[in-house]
């Protein structure tokens, strides 16, 4: 009736304006609030990168002094918080207990005050501080053992790795975390992040908001293909069976993890600075071997997939980078939401500033005039 025809997936249908990312899938170009991806990975660190993404510009010496204070500041989570975890099932998935444990604080904090600045700023920053934090507890809590508090002395990430692994990181190691959470905290309208906006746009609150887009980057066509690509190439096995694998994927209709965006045409620019990350971590602590048959996937699809346009996206070395950095596999997931709910954060602030609800059309395929029958008149 609108006129306007079907598009599965809403391919290429815009359904906002922003000014968070731009992407130009053709070149492999990617820049959050106008600085290209690569820069900001080289020089600026992950709560520097979430202050500009969030607030729209870079910050002051101070304003950066006062933002990664009031992060630190608030780290901690509730013993409610734990105690509950603790009612979790050990088998859970982590990204499971992340979204629960994001939903409840919105328990705690007030509701609907989101017309005010300060009300906004504290949400960030709660969230900002808290996430890994439940990250890393229920990492500790489903083995039986009470959660690591923050270290203050400690900067974010490394605070992070420090209440994974339970001891101090390497100062690479570290930076490389705070490098890979640049990369991955910001890439406009991908699934996560429609479905935070489309939360947003019913005025509810941002714990609301954050747990929506978990539950979304969850699934294994977006960020849950992270864990995928070393099962695969631990299937894989070496690098002489990468073609044999990907012909048989590509002739059974498989998807090949790690592979392929809607984006991009090229390989994904956040994926070639992953791999000279993971290639910095294989220098200094060792290789693994899962790096060949990746780089030999990689060479094999050049010819298969890339006519296509299918290349590595951002989740084919992610994985070989966590776990060179003692990142179990199925916290993955969880670290990519760490880093993208600043990007998620972002879009909250940008829709409640020019907000209308959500509601798209549909074009309805089912059954019309029926008439409802007795049950002990149906066959
Ligand atoms: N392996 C093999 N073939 C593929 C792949 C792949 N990974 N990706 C796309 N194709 C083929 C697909 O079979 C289809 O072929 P045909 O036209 O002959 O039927 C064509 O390319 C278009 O695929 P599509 O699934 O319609 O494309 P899409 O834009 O809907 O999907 C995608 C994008 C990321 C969901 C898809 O490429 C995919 O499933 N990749 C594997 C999962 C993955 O790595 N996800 C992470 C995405 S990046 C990070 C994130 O979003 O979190």
């Amino acid at each position: 009736r609108s006129g306007i025809s079907f598009r599965p997936g809403l391919e290429g249908v815009p359904v906002t304006q922003s000014a968070i990312c731009d992407i130009d899938g053709m070149q492999g170009r990617l820049a959050y609030r106008g600085y290209p991806i690569a820069e900001l990975s080289a020089h600026s660190s992950f709560l520097e990168t979430t202050y500009l993404l969030i607030w729209g510009d870079l910050p002051s010496p101070q304003q950066l002094r006062d933002f990664e204070a009031e992060v630190q500041m608030h780290r901690r989570v509730s013993f409610r918080v734990r105690d509950m975890m603790k009612c979790f099932p050990a088998s859970g998935h982590p990204m499971d207990a992340l979204q629960s444990s994001a939903a409840s604080l919105g328990l705690f904090y007030s509701r609907r005050a989101i017309d005010d600045p300060k009300y906004v700023y504290n949400a960030v920053v709660r969230l900002i501080a808290k996430i890994p934090t439940m990250v890393a507890a229920f990492k500790l809590i489903r083995k039986g053992q009470d959660p690591i508090q923050p270290r203050d002395d400690l900067a974010y990430s490394a605070n992070f790795l420090y209440m994974l692994t339970e001891r101090e990181p390497d100062p690479l190691a570290a930076r490389v975390l705070d490098r890979c959470l640049i990369l991955h905290a910001e890439h406009s309208l991908n699934a996560s992040t429609f479905s935070a906006r489309v939360t947003a746009s019913t005025l509810t609150d941002p714990y609301a908001v954050v747990a929506s887009a978990v539950g979304t980057l969850a699934g294994p066509l977006h960020g849950g293909a992270n864990e995928d690509v070393l099962a695969m190439l631990e299937e894989i096995g070496s690098p002489e069976h990468a073609g044999d694998y990907l012909d048989e994927a590509i002739a059974s209709k498989r998807k090949v993890m790690g592979f392929g965006h809607r984006e991009y045409r090229v390989k994904d620019p956040r994926a070639v600075i992953l791999q000279g990350l993971a290639e910095e971590l294989f220098a200094r602590f060792g290789t693994d071997e899962m790096y060949d048959v990746a780089k030999a996937l990689e060479a094999a699809a050049a010819t298969r997939l890339g006519p296509k346009g299918i290349y590595p996206n951002v989740d084919f070395y992610s994985g070989l980078v966590y776990r060179k950095l003692g990142i179990p596999r199925d916290l993955f997931t969880p670290v990519f939401a760490i880093s993208r709910v600043a990007g998620w954060l972002a879009h909250w602030r940008e829709q409640l500033g020019a907000n209308r609800i959500f509601r798209p059309s549909q074009i309805y395929t089912g059954a019309q005039n029926r008439t409802w029958i007795p049950s002990d008149e149906r066959v």
